[in-house]
């Protein structure tokens, strides 16, 4: 990690940390919320979204409450994946499962209520004015929606089970929803507050639905390949659950090609990008999107 991402990483965690206080109400919903919120989580795309902003406006700071924001939901979708009817799984963030912890019921409050709190983040910081509010919160809602995550969620959850095989073109759909739609969210929350010209928009559009693919083909490479101390979840449970992954349709050399594929292109998404643009970071990334060990 570099010095920038590494003062970003620490600012968005400190910031989560303060994020939900204790309630009057007489139960442990917030602890349960802070708990999967404050473990462990890489950030990337809190950070992913703070750098872009960087390089379009060289002010990262009206960006926060959407990062924050999308680190929320991010966990919430995270703490319902891990749930027994949906992929079954213990360990998350180098420690037990939200529901492990806390129950199933309290789980599943604990990710509605995180959900809830991002939109309540977003709507009330001052710092940024109503219009772009208004569009970040329309692009959020799409992109956790039916047609986003959860519609991702659902065609993974559909497409598991012994004998069922999907093709490569619906895989692809699945990744680009379930885990691609939210690093989009990312990349373009950022283009919504800086509004750069149209040309930047797209090359940046384009970038960030490599970077989703990159992102889950690598993630479905890890699952078989990598080692659980240093991902902090277990390895093997796409097999367990008989998943539709790069992976499991294309064998590990086959899942590489794309994600050399998908790397290179997303590169030269960046490269179209006007010379002011300083692009060092976001091409960071997309080394440490390639390389990746957890
Ligand atoms: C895991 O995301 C779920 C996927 C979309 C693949 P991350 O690998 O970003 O998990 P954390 O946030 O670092 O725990
Ligand atoms: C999850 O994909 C994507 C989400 C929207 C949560 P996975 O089920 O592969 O994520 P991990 O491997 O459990 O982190
Ligand atoms: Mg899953
Ligand atoms: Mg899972
Ligand atoms: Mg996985």
């Amino acid at each position: 990690m570099n010095k920038k991402m590494e003062n970003l990483t620490k600012e968005v965690n400190q910031l989560l940390s303060e994020a939900i206080p204790n309630s009057d109400l007489n139960t442990n919903l917030e602890e349960s919320m802070r708990y999967s919120l404050e473990g462990g989580g890489k950030r990337i795309r809190p950070v992913l979204l703070l750098l872009t902003l960087d390089m379009l406006s060289n002010d990262y700071r009206a960006g926060l409450s959407s990062a924050l924001g999308l680190e929320m939901i991010h966990t919430y979708s995270l703490i319902h994946d891990d749930l027994p009817p949906m992929d079954n799984d213990d360990y998350r963030r180098g420690k037990l499962t939200n529901h492990k912890v806390f129950g199933e019921w309290k789980a599943i409050l604990a990710g509605d209520a995180l959900l809830t709190k991002a939109f309540d983040i977003i709507v009330n910081d001052e710092s940024v004015d109503d219009t772009s509010k208004v569009k970040l919160l329309k692009r959020l809602a799409f992109a956790s929606g039916h047609l986003g995550m959860v519609g991702g969620q659902t065609l993974d959850m559909q497409s598991e089970g012994e004998g069922v095989k999907v093709n490569i073109d619906t895989l692809e759909q699945i990744h680009n929803a379930k885990t691609g739609a939210l690093l989009k969210f990312a990349v373009m929350a950022a283009v919504d507050i800086a509004k750069p010209e149209s040309n930047v928009a797209d090359a940046l559009e384009s970038f960030s639905e490599h970077l989703g693919l990159m992102f889950q083909i690598k993630d479905d490479l890890l699952d078989v390949y990598g080692d659980e101390a240093k991902l902090g979840k277990a390895v093997g449970s796409d097999i367990d659950n008989d998943k539709s992954t790069y992976v499991s349709l294309l064998g590990q050399q086959g899942a590489e090609e794309k994600m050399t594929y998908h790397t290179q292109e997303a590169y030269d998404c960046l490269k179209q990008l006007p010379d002011k643009y300083n692009i060092e970071n976001l091409t960071y990334i997309i080394e440490l999107f390639n390389n990746r060990e957890s």
